[in-house]
């Protein structure tokens, strides 16, 4: 067996790695924080008071002896409409009594009437993959045009390769057929869903289905467009670019476009030239190793050998805009919005016109980051500018609760505008931005200004610093050294108003285990044995007010995690901190990606890599592939469902 030279891990043991493991063994972080920093940041007490973790009249602090306290008084007069379920380790979706589900979409499900049904044997070819749903879904939305027709995108975020290529021995690639049709698995998905004999399905050959897989034109827009950084030997002007890939959470416009979400593509580029290939400080806090995940699309694509085409990868890490109603239209990479670990985009209008869209930089203390136009929404106007002409800010988190958006400027940052736009990480840097516990999705209540980011994890917190070397305090939003379960930390602007450079925040819920920890890791006062998870990721506001929590997190069942069982999706109230399990998903799947149908009689949620460990063979059962599957879920009576 041959041994990474710098982690002594073989290759089968590196690409197995979590995407942020990965880049850790990849790229070492230096062993220690500064440990006077970590004091001198204790924990934020007045922040937890100002919420709901005081619920019962105590602290996130006094969670030991109060984690379990039961919120069953408020039953009766609760907002919910559903018993909680319990959790569960079966290889199923479970929901509660009067609630109902079934497949709407899987892995290699058609979109055009010549091409053939999934092939469990084979899983699907090349030529297949590039006109069948993708693999992985994560982030979607259901768009209807005026004639009422449904129109779902979603992202294909990556592929599991022991599931995509299980049909071959050890679960990899053995031809380059196959390297490509993991690459075409990747992307997203354009289908039009119909409601046939009660159930959710493509519509097949649709004008609307539409596959964008990574070699999709796209136009690269915004300040980074032409500069050098983006330039390669097939597009030397810098301005056009092939695919979208690693697309985890989304957004939509209030104009009616889908924003697709780059994250971890870092983990696409490597080269059979180790020895060539010079990591410079860019290329190094972005995770750009010179060794893929085990993709092997350098191998077939120059693009994606590092060597060959040095800055292919500053032209991923971006949000693109994708006009649904249109098949024929040209993806935009909306480089305004920064380059990073994306998880997903929350687009606001603000009172006064003006777009503030709020994103997540999904790395173990990475940032929070919040956009805003120039310009001013108007319906019906041109639109073509709010993500071109705008400022790029960093959340600054201080202990009593209060907070600022640092934004990334030339004069505070000493980088131009491209540049800012290209490593937008060290631009948040350089202004002292707050280390967070790895954000994922924001989402925005709709009824009032207030804005809720799930903090999935992070085991380096208070340990080591980010990939950048910024320091990991323990405090604040991130108040737990080595943090397992996550938090959900929410935010008022001030004066209700999205584009103002202060806020006032507090925790919704810390995740944890009351069962287990007497401690902080028991979790908040809204947290006790009968809702507990771990690792908040997907949020959603539904038109209620009401929180949708998905999970992404430890599904073994045992020790720090005994009792949690799979992932789930549970819902939150944030006026009485209340939080019900509402589904649990099969095995070694994530719950992730949500959105409803134009009645909103059905809410579509996403199921991605059941069975990642070999331990799932849901959803076909029987010694079937598992298969990463879009839900629809529904009431027996076929009422409004959020
Ligand atoms: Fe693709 Fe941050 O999860
Ligand atoms: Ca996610
Ligand atoms: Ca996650």
């Amino acid at each position: 067996m041959t041994l990474d030279t710098k982690t002594n891990l073989s290759a089968d043991e590196l690409e197995d790695l979590s995407f942020d493991d990965f880049d850790e063994a990849i790229n070492p972080r230096p062993e220690n924080n500064d440990f006077d920093a970590v004091v001198e940041q204790a924990i934020s007490r007045r922040g937890f008071m100002g919420g709901v973790l005081s619920l019962g009249g105590v602290t996130a602090l006094g969670a030991a002896t109060t984690a379990l306290t039961p919120i069953s008084a408020r039953a009766a007069e609760n907002r919910f409409g559903f018993t909680a379920i319990a959790a569960s380790t079966e290889d199923t979706i479970t929901v509660p009594d009067g609630y109902n589900w079934h497949v709407a979409t899987r892995w290699g499900d058609p979109l055009f009437s010549d091409v053939p049904e999934f092939d469990h044997a084979t899983r699907g070819t090349a030529a297949s993959q590039a006109r069948a749903f993708g693999d992985n879904n994560d982030g979607m939305a259901i768009f209807t045009d005026k004639d009422g027709h449904q129109i779902l995108v979603a992202n294909n975020e990556y592929t599991n390769r022991s599931v995509i290529w299980g049909n071959n021995p050890e679960g990899k690639y053995v031809s380059d057929d196959d390297i490509l049709k993991g690459k075409n698995a990747h992307g997203l998905t354009a289908a039009e869903l119909k409601e046939v004999d009660g159930k959710w399905q493509i519509v097949k050959d649709s004008p609307y289905n539409r596959r964008f897989t990574p070699d999709e034109p796209m136009d690269i827009t915004g300040p980074a467009r032409g500069h050098a950084l983006m330039q390669t030997n097939a597009d030397p002007t810098g301005e056009t670019v092939l695919g979208t890939f690693n697309n985890c959470g989304n957004g939509r416009t209030p104009w009616g476009t889908y924003l697709a979400c780059e994250e971890n593509f870092n983990g696409y580029f490597g080269t059979s030239d180790a020895d060539g290939y010079e990591q410079d400080a860019g290329k190094k806090r972005y995770g750009v190793s010179g060794k893929d995940r085990g993709y092997g699309w350098w191998k077939i694509d120059d693009r994606f050998d590092v060597v060959k085409e040095p800055n292919e990868a500053n032209r991923h890490g971006y949000i693109t805009e994708v006009d649904p109603y249109d098949p024929t239209s040209k993806p935009k990479k909306r480089t305004a919005l920064g380059r990073f670990k994306h998880e997903n985009a929350e687009v606001v209008v603000n009172f006064d016109g003006r777009i503030a869209i709020y994103m997540g930089d999904d790395e173990r203390g990475e940032f929070l980051y919040r956009y805003v136009s120039d310009g001013y929404y108007a319906e019906g106007g041109n639109t073509d500018a709010l993500m071109e002409n705008g400022t790029i800010y960093a959340a600054k988190f201080e202990a009593d609760g209060t907070g600022k958006w640092l934004a990334l400027t030339p004069e505070a940052t000493g980088m131009d505008k491209a540049m800012i736009c290209i490593q937008t990480r060290m631009a948040a840097s350089a202004v002292g931005a707050t280390t967070m516990d790895r954000p994922e999705w924001v989402t925005a209540n709709p009824l009032k200004a207030e804005v809720y980011c799930a903090l999935t994890n992070n085991k380096n917190r208070g340990i080591k610093p980010n990939a950048g070397g910024d320091e990991t305090p323990v405090g604040g939003p991130n108040p737990r050294e080595a943090n397992k379960y996550g938090q959900i930390v929410r935010w008022w602007p001030s004066n209700g108003d999205h584009t103002a450079d202060t806020f006032k925040w507090d925790l919704f819920v810390m995740a944890g285990n009351p069962t287990v920890h007497q401690d902080m890791n028991g979790g908040s006062t809204n947290v006790n044995e009968g809702n507990m998870f771990n690792s908040p990721d997907g949020l959603s506001f539904d038109n209620k007010g009401l929180l949708w929590i998905q999970t992404d997190g430890n599904y073994s069942n045992e020790e720090d995690f005994a009792g949690q069982g799979n992932n789930q999706m549970l819902i939150g109230d944030p006026a009485t901190g209340e939080i019900r399990r509402f589904l649990v998903g099969p095995r070694e799947a994530e719950i992730t990606g949500i959105s409803w149908s134009a009645d909103r009689r059905t809410v579509f949620v996403g199921v991605q890599h059941p069975g990642e460990r070999g331990d799932s063979n849901w959803p076909d059962g029987g010694d079937k592939t598992p298969r990463s599957s879009i839900i629809a879920v529904r009431r027996d009576d076929g009422a409004v469902i959020g």
